[in-house]
């Protein structure tokens, strides 16, 4: 085999390889992405996209605050680690001390004068957990109708 045609295999082995990530990955969030309704003491999701008043605001704070600038839009990570999984070790008391007093030397802003995170603490805490528990899905949200 020339050295030209191995390449143009692996190419091709690429490009065959790629719809195999995509399926992995679509699975994933069909996994995470359930219907019906999943009620929590934290947090109502129906449908994965429709959640209870108080988590919708922490989605507003969330999406008002851009913390998708460090934590990517799906909380999976980018500079900032992802949330998807801090929230599944994270103590409530550490996710306060965090956000109230930021980790100004790693690069966590200080939000504990940001009167819109103080208010809404507990509702971007319940949101998170939603995303982390994979109950919640990534992206907008709407609140379930009353
Ligand atoms: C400018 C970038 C930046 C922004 C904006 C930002 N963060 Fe962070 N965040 C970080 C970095 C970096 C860390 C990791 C700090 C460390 O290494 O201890 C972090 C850590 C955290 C942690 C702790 C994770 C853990 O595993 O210990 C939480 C919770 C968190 N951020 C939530 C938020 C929320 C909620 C917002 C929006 C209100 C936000 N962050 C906005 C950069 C950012």
């Amino acid at each position: 085999m020339t050295h030209r045609s191995s390449i143009a295999l692996f190419a091709a082995a690429m490009l065959l390889a790629a719809p195999v990530v995509a399926q992995v990955t679509d699975a994933t969030i069909a996994r995470v992405a359930p219907t019906g309704a999943v009620e929590t003491p934290l947090y109502t999701v129906v449908d994965g996209d429709k959640v209870d008043s108080n988590s919708i605001k922490g989605w507003r704070t969330w999406r008002a605050m851009a913390c998708e600038r460090c934590h990517g839009p799906n909380q999976e990570g980018l500079v900032g680690p992802s949330l998807v999984n801090s929230l599944k070790v994270l103590t409530k008391e550490q996710f306060t001390q965090t956000l109230m007093n930021g980790r100004p030397d790693k690069g966590m802003p200080n939000f504990g004068g940001v009167k819109m995170v103080v208010d809404n603490l507990d509702h971007l805490y319940a949101y998170l957990k939603g995303r982390s528990d994979g109950a919640i899905k990534p992206g907008h949200l709407h609140e379930i109708d009353k």
